[in-house]
């Protein structure tokens, strides 16, 4: 039997009927479905809507439709379903009769599919802080191993200075530990039950709201039934948090595909996680780290979607609404598909160390350091720099490090240079001179890692 079909005297186009179902995909959410279901039929109970024997029988009838869908796959093959409701509401019927029917008192699909995809948002989002802390922790894993490894940290893509190795994996954990706050963030305003707006104006019933809400693990109800039954904000909230994620981990496989090209080397690509060419058999491609590139886009895309859908729609409840699930769907699953190949490949990756530290000990990248002796001498900042530049120019030409200058050659150029100019260029010299707080001077990165294993750890407090 349809929802609605009382008021109709002519039946559904067949072609319309089956391209208005969203049932083939919203099957997914009938844990959620039955879990308020049931929240319902105690608050029907206890507004003495439904007699004991009732809410046994109904109760018992929503176990059966949940084992049934988990023990055998082609119960949810229904092809006369509109939307999980109607599958509920048709298979609790079958199999307790009409006291099935009696579920859907004071209740409207509008409340409902707005609570189950919220139930939706906050069971991803608590899977998805369960995998950026295990992301960090393979990334703070190979930072603590990473010890006094060096490499260029570059601006412009040119090499600008050194930085330790684990200062450099450490700026992936920050982002990481953004997304996972901004879905906390996220979780929070997601987590509001509308069971009991109704339709759109309230529920006709007495119901305890606060009851269900807690019944749910709500941390209460929705404020106003118009704004709740059409309210899409936690999805599009959530998906934007999702594309923030995404972008984070497509400049993390940017950065990885650049580094194991030959002309860095710094990264080796570990062969469970990369394919050959079907025509060059040297080749070895870093096919994980595109993907999870392009998959960046497909996520921007669904959180696209899911904007454009809400920006023109009056209040309330419009059936345009049901076209927020599957971009919805595809952001979260593409996310929680991904991370555990990241994680895998992170700590997988072999680091060329020997190649980082060439790199991080030519190209100049100790000048900044020389310019500071200058400065350290009582020589203005302005002159330094102006003096160092010279001297670099001057190395260029020469094609030496600015060390193997002679002192000669460096106090033509300024006469504050001294015997002690090439000690104070070596590269922890460099490394220890960015002595601040976020900085990669060695006992500074050392702090980070130790708070670093603080804040994951607090990622999986429940
Ligand atoms: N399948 C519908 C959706 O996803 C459920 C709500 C239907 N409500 C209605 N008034 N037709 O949006």
């Amino acid at each position: 039997m349809k929802m609605w079909s009382g008021r109709f005297r002519q039946p559904l186009d067949p072609a319309f009927e089956k391209w208005q179902r969203s049932f083939p995909y919203d099957q997914r959410l009938l844990p959620f479905e039955l879990a308020a279901s049931r929240a319902h039929a105690n608050a029907l109970k206890n507004a003495g809507v439904l007699a004991s024997e009732e809410l046994s029988k109904i109760l018992k009838g929503l176990g059966t439709i949940g084992e049934r869908a988990k023990s055998s796959p082609e119960f949810l093959n229904d092809a006369e379903a509109e939307d999980v409701h109607h599958f509920v509401e048709k298979n609790l019927a079958a199999l307790i009769g009409d006291t099935g029917y009696k579920l859907h008192t004071g209740r409207s699909r509008n409340e409902q599919i707005a609570t189950d995809l919220r139930l939706y948002v906050r069971h991803s989002i608590d899977t998805l802080q369960d995998l950026i802390a295990d992301l960090g922790d393979a990334l703070l894993t190979r930072a603590e191993a990473a010890g006094k490894a060096t490499m260029p940290a570059y601006t412009h893509l040119q090499p600008a200075e050194p930085v330790l190795v684990a200062h450099w994996l450490l700026a992936y954990l920050e982002m990481f530990l953004r997304d996972a706050s901004r879905l906390a963030d996220c979780r929070k305003r997601a987590n509001l039950c509308p069971l009991g707006s109704g339709a759109v104006a309230g529920a006709t019933l007495k119901l305890d709201r606060k009851f269900i809400a807690a019944e749910l693990g709500f941390d209460g109800p929705t404020a106003n039934s118009i704004d709740a039954t059409s309210d899409r904000d936690f999805a599009v909230e959530f998906a934007d948090a999702l594309t923030m994620l995404a972008l984070h981990l497509s400049r993390w496989a940017e950065e990885m595909i650049l580094f194991s090209t030959p002309a860095y080397g710094f990264v080796e690509l570990p062969e469970p996680y990369s394919t050959g060419s079907s025509a060059m058999p040297q080749k070895k491609n870093p096919d994980l780290l595109e993907l999870v590139r392009g998959k960046a886009a497909r996520v921007m895309g669904c959180a696209t979607t899911l904007k454009t859908l809400v920006k023109g729609l009056p209040l309330a409840y419009n059936k345009d609404l049901q076209e927020t699930q599957e971009p919805l769907f595809d952001s979260s699953d593409t996310v929680i598909a991904m991370l555990p190949l990241v994680i895998g490949f992170m700590k997988t990756v072999a680091f060329n160390e020997t190649k980082m530290k060439q790199a991080a000990s030519s190209g100049f990248m100790n000048a900044w350091t020389a310019a500071a002796y200058l400065v350290e001498r009582g020589v203005p900042s302005r002159l330094a720099h102006e003096a160092v530049g010279k001297a670099v120019a001057l190395a260029v030409e020469r094609e030496c490090d600015l060390e193997k200058l002679s002192l000669a050659e460096l106090q033509a150029i300024h006469p504050g240079f001294d015997a002690g100019f090439p000690a104070c260029l070596t590269l922890i010299k460099v490394l220890d001179l960015h002595d601040v707080p976020g900085g990669t001077a060695p006992a500074h990165v050392q702090r980070a890692l130790q708070e670093a294993r603080k804040r994951i750890a607090r990622l999986r407090i429940p």
